[in-house]
């Protein structure tokens, strides 16, 4: 058996696996540059309304409680799909526009932001876009 596996095969092995691997990694690398811009659909941020409604999701901190396709806190449901779940973008508006400034004794409760209609339109849309990236089916089901 010593015979056969010799220090000059240990060392192929070696290099042939390293190419092999570092080979499928610089494909996928290739392969999701060309997928992932046309899932996100990143010029829709052009779109000044939508741009707007995404600086207010950053600037208000929804993502300190909400998570975002998955990123962000786990304290509030997720806002990928917000706007299928509720059936629509005027839904949305009303459910963030009808916060009691008190919270609601007893459960976790979203904060009133007094937002004009003209932010929450632009909250809406952003959400909206949200919505239609192609995320490969997350969030998994509707509820988040
Ligand atoms: C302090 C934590 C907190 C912050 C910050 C926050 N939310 Fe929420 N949000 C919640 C909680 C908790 C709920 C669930 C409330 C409930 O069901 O009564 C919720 C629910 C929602 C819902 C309804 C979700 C559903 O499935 O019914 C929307 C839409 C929403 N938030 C949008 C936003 C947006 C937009 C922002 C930023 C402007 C934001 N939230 C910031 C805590 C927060």
């Amino acid at each position: 058996m010593s015979g056969t596996f010799t220090t000059s095969t240990a060392r192929n092995i070696f290099y042939g696996g390293t190419l092999f691997f570092l080979l499928v990694f610089l494909a996928l690398t290739f392969q999701n540059e060309q997928i992932i811009p046309k899932r996100d659909r990143r010029e829709m941020l052009a779109n000044p309304q939508i741009a707007e409604g995404k600086k207010l999701w950053e600037t208000n901190n929804c993502i300190g409680c909400h998570t975002l396709l998955g990123e962000g806190a786990y304290f509030a449901p997720e806002l990928g799909n917000v706007v299928v779940r509720l059936g629509s973008k005027e839904a949305v508006k009303a459910f963030i526009k009808g916060r009691p400034a008190e919270g609601i004794a007893g459960r976790r409760s979203m904060p009133q932001f007094n937002f004009s209609d003209k932010d929450l339109d632009a909250i809406a849309d952003f959400l909206e876009y949200v919505s239609k990236i192609d995320a490969a089916k997350w969030p998994p089901n509707v509820q988040g």
